[in-house]
């Protein structure tokens, strides 16, 4: 099962997940995302077209996950950019940039969001054309990207595919599956191959609070595609692990720097320290598009702080004390020494 957790909603109602001839640039589309934030309660889908609801969207996680952060923005620049009213070309490239740059500032740990941005403004500006052909170009590469993401992710799946073993234990963290990308996921491809491929694996998700990426939306995708998955505490996890019930990890990224160290939701690094303990091998699963090489090593990758309330409230009910100090990083960064391998669309490697 794969969810289309990111497509594009033509003004007749038609999704379309890459270019398409059929498409008219000059009627405005919508780009059409399921609000994760209600997951599992409530499977909603939301269309939007502005370049606020699409910051906010991303902002407050309705749509997460790296590769699908990307697709989206991609996307929904395309749907602002069919409501933009300017005159000539020149405008219509400044107010653009503009809106792109808007858009990258959502979130900053994920390079899959700006890197998504930058290459439709890059394609949109070689366009020599005006109106349509501007708008064609941008909606064409936007749809490319997602093509291409759908497309990684089924490579991701056959090359993770050969880590494993009928019966294995697959522990993984936060949420890299389908809800994360525009495909059946990163770090999830290789289970959903291996199921394809008749092997039965037990797969535990790390609840990753303060969020819940795991025990909701991990485990509601898994469940839905009929993969034995058990959810624990992200406090378990060595214990689960030293009970030999895990053979190996596997984790998605928001960034991987040169040196191959890899930034992912809060709780990763531990879980690769712990995995290091107990000599089970730890792989990222990535495309391509998530290492940054302009960044030399882990220390530079900008780390999203969120608000404290994710902390201190749970279930819309307050569980701190009042006036308690909190610190709230989204996301850690796992030393490429920790990391037995990567597994990408063009195949397992050790180093990247
Ligand atoms: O804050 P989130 O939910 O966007 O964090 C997502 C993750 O950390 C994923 O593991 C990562 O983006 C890889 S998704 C294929």
């Amino acid at each position: 099962m794969r969810p289309d957790t990111v497509l594009w909603r033509s003004a007749e109602g038609v999704a379309y997940t890459a270019p398409d001839p059929a498409l008219n640039p000059l009627v405005p589309g919508f780009v059409d995302i399921i609000d994760q934030t209600l997951l599992p309660g409530e499977f909603k889908r939301i269309l939007l077209s502005d370049p606020q609801t699409v910051y906010e969207a991303i902002k407050r996680l309705a749509v997460r996950g790296a590769p699908a952060i990307g697709c989206a923005a991609a996307l929904g620049l395309a749907a602002c950019a069919q409501r933009f009213s300017v005159p000539g070309r020149e405008e219509f490239l400044a107010c653009l940039y503009q809106t792109a740059a808007y858009l990258e500032s959502s979130r900053p740990t994920a390079v899959n969001l700006s890197w998504a941005l930058r290459r439709c403004c890059a394609k949109t500006s070689e366009c020599a054309g005006g109106g349509s052909e501007l708008l064609g170009v941008l909606l064409n590469e936007a749809l490319a990207i997602l093509a291409e993401d759908i497309a990684m992710c089924d490579a991701i799946g056959r090359n993770g595919l050969t880590l494993l073993k009928d019966g294995m234990g697959v522990l993984t963290h936060c949420n890299a599956g389908a809800l994360a990308t525009g495909g059946c996921g990163t770090a999830l491809a290789p289970v959903y191959a291996a199921q394809k491929a008749g092997l039965r694996l037990h797969v535990y998700s790390d609840e990753t609070r303060p969020l819940l990426q795991g025990a909701r939306l991990t485990a509601w995708e898994l469940s839905q595609s009929g993969v034995d998955v058990t959810t624990i505490c992200d406090s378990m996890a060595a214990q689960v692990m030293r009970e030999g019930r895990v053979d190996i990890v596997i984790v998605g990224a928001d960034r991987v720097a040169a040196n191959g160290d890899a930034a992912n939701k809060i709780g990763t690094y531990q879980l690769a320290i712990a995995a290091k303990y107990h000599r089970i091998p730890f792989y990222i699963a990535i495309p391509f598009s998530t290492i940054d090489r302009s960044i030399p090593d882990g220390s530079a990758i900008p780390i999203e702080q969120r608000d404290e309330s994710e902390i201190t409230t749970f279930n819309g009910r307050r569980i701190s004390p009042q006036n308690i100090k909190v610190y709230n990083p989204a996301f850690d960064v796992t030393p490429a020494s920790l990391i037995t391998g990567y597994i990408t669309e063009k195949g397992v490697v050790s180093a990247i």
